[in-house]
């Protein structure tokens, strides 16, 4: 017998903490959450474009700049999230250094190294810090955006792969910790196109890059954004510590030429 009273119909009232949103994958997160009914925290490095994106979805959206990876700032952030809300529900860890390339293993500065690290692994174990007493509230969830890069890569991608392989390994750490209350889950999202519309619409993917794809396509931020919602929702209570890849197929494609 199904029962039915775990299914949500509505997340009015509930708040997410989505970072890096000012653009790209997070701005599409931030949008679906807010389709669904959620109230929205929008966090980003980008201040000015932030709040207007802020701005433009609407009264349930609301901006708070912050740079993930120093501590302080994250400390009065989420301050600032409570005293508005009064209650946080989910975070959303998605800002990052996204350029995967960095230069040769040679010429590769232990400075660009340190920077990689401290964005795309420190600062979700920062947010995951300071937003665990709220989540805990309210048997909240967080949702780490990791990469298909965290387990196979291209040359001259030591730093992001490895922060990427660091999240994943973080995440099923914090679902150990932080359980039963709060569910950390990763996705891993392989080629999304999250350039501006401007931008997609004057350089068009070819018809290579999509039929590569056992999906017959390229994703989308609302490929990703599916994934996370469902992962946020009491739907998806049994499932903690857990990587679901966004790929359209790619890492499971023999490519033996
Ligand atoms: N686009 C893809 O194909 C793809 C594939 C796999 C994984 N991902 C991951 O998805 C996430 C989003 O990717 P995207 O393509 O939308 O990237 P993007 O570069 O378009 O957006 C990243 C956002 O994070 C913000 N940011 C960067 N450093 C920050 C900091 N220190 N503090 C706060 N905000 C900061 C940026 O200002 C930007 O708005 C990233 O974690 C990325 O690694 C993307």
């Amino acid at each position: 017998m199904i029962d039915w009273s775990v299914a949500e119909s509505s997340h009015n009232g509930r708040v997410a903490l989505v970072t890096g949103a000012a653009r790209g994958i997070g701005l599409g997160i931030a949008a679906w959450l807010i389709a669904e009914g959620w109230q929205v925290v929008l966090t980003d490095l980008d201040r000015v474009r932030g709040s207007k994106v802020a701005k433009v979805l609407g009264d349930n959206a609301w901006f708070v700049g912050m740079d993930v990876s120093d501590e302080v700032q994250v400390t009065l952030g989420v301050a600032e999230v409570l005293g508005q809300f009064g209650r946080l529900d989910a975070l959303v860890c998605n800002a990052a250094i996204a350029d995967p390339h960095n230069t040769t293993l040679e010429s590769l500065s232990l400075q660009h190294w340190n920077r990689v690290l401290a964005v795309n692994l420190g600062g979700p174990m920062l947010l995951a810090k300071h937003c665990a007493p709220y989540l805990r509230a309210h048997c909240g969830a967080i949702v780490n955006l990791t990469s298909t890069r965290a387990g196979q890569s291209e040359p001259d991608t030591e730093a992001y792969a490895a922060s990427k392989g660091g999240l994943l390994a973080l995440t099923h750490a914090l679902a150990m910790s932080l359980g039963p209350e709060i569910r950390v889950n990763a996705v891993s999202p392989g080629w999304i196109d999250a350039r501006d519309p401007s931008v997609r619409r004057a350089e068009p993917l070819s018809e290579a890059d999509h039929a590569q794809h056992p999906a017959g396509r390229v994703g989308t931020v609302e490929d990703v954004a599916a994934a996370v919602s469902w992962l946020l929702s009491k739907n998806a209570g049994f499932v903690t510590g857990q990587e679901f890849v966004v790929d359209g197929g790619m890492t499971k494609k023999m490519i033996y030429q």
